[in-house]
């Protein structure tokens, strides 16, 4: 059942512009019409003033790409909260809130006990993003969207993830469409961004033979940095997870504006340093930031869209991912890393599919 593929982690990385294609097709039918979400979903999403994202891990990252968006583009307060922090703090909740629980599993206790956690606080309007049908999580929810990635195999998320992301965006979309903040001109590009998005990432996973070279240089070093700025941030942490979770290279990612807050301390020749730079209005912040790493001596290996100014040089080296999607790149970006932490893995000849001490679907705490 794998195909012409090594691993399901491999095989899954591929799945993506179809389990994409088939999660965005009803967004494509229905537009941004709240009823994606559930029959009741637009008087919930009507009487809400703030979104709150509650996740484990990767499912996390999913929620912090979501907070830019829903903040830009529908202008709602948003906040992101890891599941087992959430639910053992005194949170200032209140029942107008739209609590957002993420989950491919939909089985995660942390995640799970959140949610009860927060309907004691007395909020009932709630979502659930989840990739298995009628799983825990979904069944304590009020609304559900099901990505349709299919069966995720391996344990570390991959189509899961992306596809989240569309579940996310569709939600942003409708939220603004509600709060008119989404004409007919925007909310036909948005469609016309999700339509052309699975062929971009199919453009990312032919990237993956250049990746494979940049990973068996990985494969010799014990620690990397990756750094994003701005949506693609939670980008850089979803590489850094992926790397470590399956190769065991401590990696560590910042938002790239940080650096001289801490982290340039570490630059030196044996590091090397993942930048997500994607042609969108950071990317004059981000290439100064690459200025800093180089200055120290720090080998950039830098992902950039097809149509940015960018140069190379001995210790900058890049890989021309496709022409900047806008709005939706951070799901394209998303490919380059999780082949860059497979093909790591692969060369240090670790379990990929199933890494060390780390089980596909957590229930307990
Ligand atoms: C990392 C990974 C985990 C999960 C996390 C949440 O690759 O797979 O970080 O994302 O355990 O799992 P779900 O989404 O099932 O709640």
């Amino acid at each position: 059942e794998l195909g012409p593929f090594s691993h399901f982690m491999q095989k899954e990385i591929h799945e993506q512009p179809k389990a994409l294609a088939d999660t965005i097709e009803p967004i494509l039918t229905h537009r941004f019409k709240a009823e994606l979400f559930g029959a009741n979903a637009e008087e919930v999403f009507s009487n809400i003033d703030s979104v709150q994202i509650i996740a484990c891990g990767t499912s996390f990252y999913a929620g912090s790409v979501a907070r830019y968006w829903i903040e830009s583009i529908a202008g709602i307060p948003c906040n992101v909260d890891i599941a087992s922090e959430y639910r053992y703090r005194d949170v200032a909740a209140n029942p107008r809130q739209l609590i957002v629980t993420i989950s491919q599993s939909g089985e995660t206790l942390d995640t799970m006990e959140a949610l009860k956690y927060a309907k004691s606080y007395g909020c009932e309007q709630t979502l659930s993003i989840c990739n298995v049908r009628e799983s825990a999580i979904p069944r304590a929810s009020k609304l559900v969207f099901y990505t349709r990635a299919g069966a995720e195999i391996g344990v570390a998320s991959t189509k899961a993830f992306t596809t989240q992301l569309i579940a996310l965006f569709a939600l942003t979309g409708v939220l603004a469409k509600l709060r008119g903040r989404l004409n007919d001109e925007k909310e036909a590009e948005y469609l016309d961004s999700l339509r052309h998005l699975p062929g971009s990432v199919q453009h990312a996973l032919n990237l993956e033979p250049q990746i494979q070279r940049w990973a068996n240089k990985f494969a010799g070093k014990e620690h990397a940095l990756f750094l994003g700025r701005g949506v693609h941030y939670p980008i850089a942490l979803e590489g850094a997870l992926k790397l470590k979770e399956i190769s065991y290279i401590h990696a560590e990612a910042y938002p790239a504006g940080e650096l001289k807050h801490g982290p340039l301390a570490l630059v030196d020749s044996n590091m090397p340093v993942v930048v997500i730079s994607p042609n969108d209005n950071l990317l004059e912040k981000v290439k100064s930031n690459i200025q800093e790493v180089r200055a120290r001596g720090g080998e950039i290996f830098a992902f950039a869209d097809l149509d940015s100014h960018f140069g190379e040089s001995d210790i900058v080296h890049v890989i021309r991912t496709p022409r900047h999607v806008g709005v939706l790149s951070p799901v394209v970006h998303t490919i380059p890393v999780q082949l860059l932490a497979y093909h790591a893995a692969l060369a240090r000849g670790t379990d990929v599919d199933k890494p060390r001490n780390l089980a596909k679907s957590v229930t307990v705490e």
